[in-house]
């Protein structure tokens, strides 16, 4: 994994960013069908969905949003889902102008939509962009029908790169992701999937290892033996197979799961692994607000129809709006910032928790090549350290 925090430069480069950056994250709750092994916060309707009446909604939102954080510049806007791309262009573009109507937004900034890589959905893709879109996550999933089949996707690996090609046709940038340590999968079949992947993906590949999410019809296969996902000594030479194939392309990994080309990374993921401040609209949506010097960590109503009502009655959908505790915000700050390479500034931990890093762990942790401190000052988890990445966090956060 290369070293992108060495240099002194590139130190200062990070804190103009994180003084600058601010995200607006908008969650469209419903998808075609539920994905058995997937637990986001997402819902099939068989009834027409309003989306008007959701617009309408989020509308509302952000202009109660940017009341209470006024002043900001946008500096990136994910439309998540769910499935976002069933959404018209037309209710993507009014979203996007509502944004721009209620906080400055920064030129060049990064607007990513998910979408699902299914024919119906590329149909959209040229709306999106005029409607301001700039970058689409494509959710592929597998370069395989038959494992497609089992994830119960309703598109074929055909169909995927079909997107995919009208994705680029259209986007200055795209990633797409792929699920791994699926059952049955092999370190080999995995290796030529992931190298036709890295041939189509131009910048950016988000490779997520298959988890077992409680209360998931996986869950229920998986207890009763009927989904056997590989061991864990396979799943590991998957990761590692996943680094060193990736590594060598120029696909690094930036964070656990996220692999760019340098400078290609997603800037609105960053802005949630940095500690950056950003704004949550919609169903279930997460937002983390700097109000009069404190941090509020915020969630929306997770119910689709619930949440509009929350909206429609008192002009915003928010259950939860808590003032996080320096010490919560120095834990969350490590645990975020540890996912990524570049790691972390440990001053910046004791800014916000008024506490210092043990140096006896860090040490330890060093000793044993876990994490490494970088010539600008940064504490980073080492290659050999991610792996065990949740046992070093829980240790120097103890
Ligand atoms: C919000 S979801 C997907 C967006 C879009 N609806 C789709 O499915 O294409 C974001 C990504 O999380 C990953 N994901 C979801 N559940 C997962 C699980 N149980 N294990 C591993 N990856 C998962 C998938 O790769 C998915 O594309
Ligand atoms: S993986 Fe994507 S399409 Fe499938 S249920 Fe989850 S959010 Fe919906």
């Amino acid at each position: 994994m290369p070293d992108p925090a060495a240099t002194p430069d590139r130190a200062q480069d990070r804190a103009k960013d994180r003084a600058q950056a601010f995200g607006v994250y908008v969650h469209w709750p419903f998808c075609l069908s539920k994905c058995p092994y997937c637990d986001f916060n997402s819902h099939v309707r068989h009834a027409t969905i309003d989306e008007a009446r959701f617009l309408r909604a989020f509308e509302a939102e952000i202009a109660a949003t940017a009341e209470r954080a006024p002043g900001r510049t946008v500096t990136s806007v994910f439309l998540g889902g769910g499935t976002p791309s069933l959404m018209q262009p037309a209710t993507v573009g009014a979203i996007l102008d509502a944004i721009g109507k209620r906080w400055a937004v920064a030129r060049g900034v990064e607007v990513t939509l998910e979408a699902n890589p299914t024919s119906v959905e590329a149909t959209r893709f040229r709306g999106y962009r005029a409607a301001g879109v700039n970058r689409v996550s494509l959710g592929v999933q597998a370069l395989d029908d038959a494992s497609l089949k089992e994830l119960g996707r309703t598109h074929t690996v055909q169909e995927a790169m079909d997107a995919v090609a009208i994705a680029r046709a259209n986007f200055e940038r795209y990633s797409f992701d792929l699920i791994y340590a699926r059952p049955r999968q092999t370190p080999e079949a995995w290796q030529t999937e992931l190298k036709r992947a890295i041939s189509e993906a131009a910048e950016h590949l988000s490779l997520y290892q298959l988890t077992i999410e409680p209360d998931t019809p996986f869950a229920t296969l998986h207890k009763s033996g009927k989904l056997v996902t590989p061991d864990d000594d396979t799943a590991r030479t998957l990761y590692d197979l996943t680094q060193e194939i990736c590594s060598a392309a120029g696909l690094p990994a930036y964070e656990v799961s996220n692999h760019a080309r340098p400078g290609a990374e997603c800037r609105h993921n960053l802005v949630y692994w940095r500690g950056d401040e950003y704004a949550g609209i919609g169903p279930g949506a997460h937002g983390r607000l700097d109000i009069d010097g404190r941090r509020h960590a915020t969630m929306a109503e997770k119910r689709p129809e619930a949440w509009l009502t929350l909206v429609e009655t008192r002009g915003h959908g928010l259950v939860t709006d808590e003032v996080l505790l320096p010490e919560e915000r120095a834990d969350e700050f490590l645990l975020m910032g540890l996912r990524l390479a570049e790691g972390i500034d440990p001053a910046r931990y004791t800014a916000l928790s008024g506490r210092t890093l043990d140096s006896g762990r860090i040490e330890t942790l060093a000793a044993q090549g876990f994490v490494a401190r970088d010539r600008n000052g940064s504490l980073r988890v080492t290659p050999a350290g991610f792996p065990v990445l949740d046992a070093v966090v829980a240790d120097l956060a103890a």
